[in-house]
């Protein structure tokens, strides 16, 4: 599924334009981000942290498939967080509704880093679908 929803407003994002490293810091895995090659599973937006993390073997949960439509992909972003893409007002409206909510959490599917420095993105344990458990 696309990421894109035709729906929302779309976050003024700043594509990466060198490499950075994406850490997950509870899954044990860091991702090298080559901007010539940006890892893509098609789900979230293009070069979002939800879209490059499935691709690379990291798995967030994203009951929506990626369309800011649920909060189940949320993450903590604990290092780069200046560097990501500016929430928009329905990114906001989806947050509000995951459970432990931080100053530094992001839904995977809307956040795209510019790759300025690395990040680091802890995944939290209560991100899982409600409806499904
Ligand atoms: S997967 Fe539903 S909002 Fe990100």
């Amino acid at each position: 599924m696309s990421g894109n929803n035709p729906y929302i407003e779309a976050p003024n994002a700043k594509m990466p334009e060198k490499k950075y490293k994406i850490t997950f810091v509870n899954q044990g895995k860091t991702i090298e981000v080559d901007p010539k090659n940006i890892p893509t599973s098609s789900t979230g937006l293009a070069g979002s942290i939800l879209d490059i993390a499935l691709a690379s073997d990291v798995d967030i949960d994203h009951a929506c498939g990626g369309v800011c439509a649920c909060s189940t992909c949320h993450i903590i972003v604990k290092e780069g967080f200046e560097t990501c893409s500016e929430s928009t007002d329905d990114e906001e409206d989806q947050l509000e509704r995951a459970p432990g909510l931080t100053p530094k959490s992001r839904l995977a599917c809307q956040c795209i880093p510019d790759g300025t420095k690395d990040i680091v993105v802890e995944i939290p344990n209560w991100n899982r679908n409600l409806a499904r458990e």
